[in-house]
């Protein structure tokens, strides 16, 4: 990619290139103009974040599917990392969540600007699938960091759309598959299985649910380089979402 940025009414080509993942960039141009545009002002964006937040931005991180991740260095010197998500609907639930989190179960934010998509996180370390940890091991460490992330309150104008709630789409997502997967099983066993998403709708209330991770695996879960109370590893969060 190339860009130009004019600072002090002299141009200069800080960032000219920035090295976005190919499949972040694939789903930028699938998104439009708006995707497009996202692509095109990510090197002033980063500049301008640079100056804003007062941060000197490092090398980008890979593994990423839908921002462009970086390393940064704060004012104080401290790690951080700049994330810079394509524009989503849920970035905002997700800055809210941060926000109440303070670090606990999740990554501690350090700053935001929602209306660009932009977070500047504490550095973490090694993801846990990279460990050489047993399943037992994995599954016991996220259990722990979950229990601590679930203590995030819900917010008091949490809302779930009729019929969109997990049980409903699980359900849609069975009738969907048993046809395009040309019947994978019997009958019976879709009709069970579509009667128990039925029943568990009708059961979903929104004043029983907590907020939990929307994607609680090993690949996100990243140790903190400092351990915390009652944690050595910190799930970070990929979406904000209210489950029953
Ligand atoms: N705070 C952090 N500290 C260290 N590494 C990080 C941090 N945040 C993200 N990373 C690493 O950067 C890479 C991309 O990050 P991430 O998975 O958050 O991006 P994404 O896939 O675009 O977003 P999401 O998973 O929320 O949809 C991953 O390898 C991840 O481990
Ligand atoms: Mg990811």
């Amino acid at each position: 990619m190339s860009g130009e940025l004019v600072e002090n009414g002299q141009q200069c080509e800080r960032r000219a290139a920035l090295d976005v993942q190919p499949l972040v960039r694939q789903k930028a141009e699938h998104l439009g103009t708006r995707g497009t545009e996202w692509l095109a002002h990510l090197p002033a964006l980063v500049s301008d974040l640079e100056r804003q937040w007062s941060i000197t931005v490092g090398e980008p991180l890979s593994g990423g599917t839908a921002s462009y991740v970086c390393r940064a260095v704060t004012h104080d010197g401290d790690d951080a990392v700049l994330k810079l998500s394509l524009p989503d609907d849920g970035f905002q639930d997700s800055v809210r969540l941060l926000k109440a989190a303070r670090g606990n179960g999740y990554v501690r934010l350090l700053a935001h600007d929602t209306e660009r998509y932009a977070l500047l996180q504490e550095a973490l370390g090694t993801p846990m699938d990279t460990l050489d940890q047993t399943p037992e091991q994995q599954m016991r460490a996220l259990g722990q960091t979950l229990r601590q992330a679930w203590q995030v309150p819900r917010w008091d104008d949490a809302t779930v759309e009729p019929g969109t709630e997990k049980a409903s789409q699980l359900g849609e997502l069975v009738r969907r598959l048993w046809e395009s997967l040309d019947r994978p099983c019997s009958e019976r066993v879709r009709d069970q299985a579509m009667a128990y998403a039925t029943s568990r709708a009708a059961a979903f209330d929104i004043d029983r649910c907590v907020v939990a991770h929307g994607d609680p695996h090993p690949g996100n879960a990243l140790r903190i380089p400092t351990p915390r109370p009652g944690a050595d590893v910190i799930a970070r969060i990929k979406a904000g979402q209210t489950a029953g």
